[in-house]
């Protein structure tokens, strides 16, 4: 997400969404009815998606919210967790001599967690974890807090992985752990939407 600062600024992240519209593409592969919210994001619509487009993370859960009742969520967007608390109604001009402007942030709402508790939560939620360190021990707490059912935990400590094509995931589940081998982002995808397919009772064929 963008959280603006003033009518000019926003703060961001580094997040290409490369992965999440990986996801979304495969899963209207195998025939799923699939709404997917992005962030501001320079990657094309994939084929028999609907897109929604939006900006803040509040913008993103007021989305999420009205795409229910789904089946299944896939929360893969970086979500920025913090916005300004101010948005100046103009844009913050340099003054000579004065101090830099000072920005407050508060916290965002966290769209993972308030799916995970919905009157109309989906069957299977699932949540993604960018760590650095400790991989699986963050995603296994990740999952307890946030309340949802796997973690898609992946190192980007890992040089390329932000913007890049290819991802080293471990999926983490109450029941344990799975190491998935390095692989492209469209192939990670294809696994964890074959992998949803199955727990779901669908086909993947
Ligand atoms: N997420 C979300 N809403 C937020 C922040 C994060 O839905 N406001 C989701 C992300 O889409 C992802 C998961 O939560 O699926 C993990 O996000 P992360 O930022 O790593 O979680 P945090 O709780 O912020 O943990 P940490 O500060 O340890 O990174």
């Amino acid at each position: 997400t963008a959280e603006p600062v003033d009518p000019v600024r926003v703060l961001t992240n580094r997040s290409s969404g490369k992965q999440g519209f990986a996801i979304a593409a495969a899963l209207a592969n195998l025939g799923a009815e699939v709404t997917l919210v992005a962030g501001p994001v320079a990657e094309p619509t994939p084929p028999g998606v609907r897109r929604v487009d939006v900006e803040t993370a509040r913008e993103m859960l007021a989305a999420c919210e009205a795409a229910l009742p789904a089946d299944v969520a896939v929360c893969v967007a970086a979500v920025a967790d913090w916005r300004p608390a101010e948005v100046a109604a103009g844009k913050t001009k340099k003054t000579q001599g004065a101090p830099p402007p000072e920005i407050r942030l508060v916290e965002n709402p966290d769209i993972l967690a308030t799916l995970s508790r919905a009157a109309a939560r989906p069957r299977l939620v699932v949540g993604f974890a960018a760590e650095t360190e400790t991989v699986e021990d963050h995603a296994r707490a990740k999952l307890a807090r946030k309340g949802c059912d796997w973690i898609v935990a992946n190192d980007v400590s890992r040089p390329g992985v932000m913007g890049g094509s290819d991802n080293t995931v471990s999926i983490v589940t109450r029941d344990g752990v799975e190491r998935w081998e390095e692989a492209p982002k469209a192939e990670v995808a294809r696994r964890l939407a074959a992998r949803i397919a199955t727990t779901l009772g669908g086909e993947t064929q």
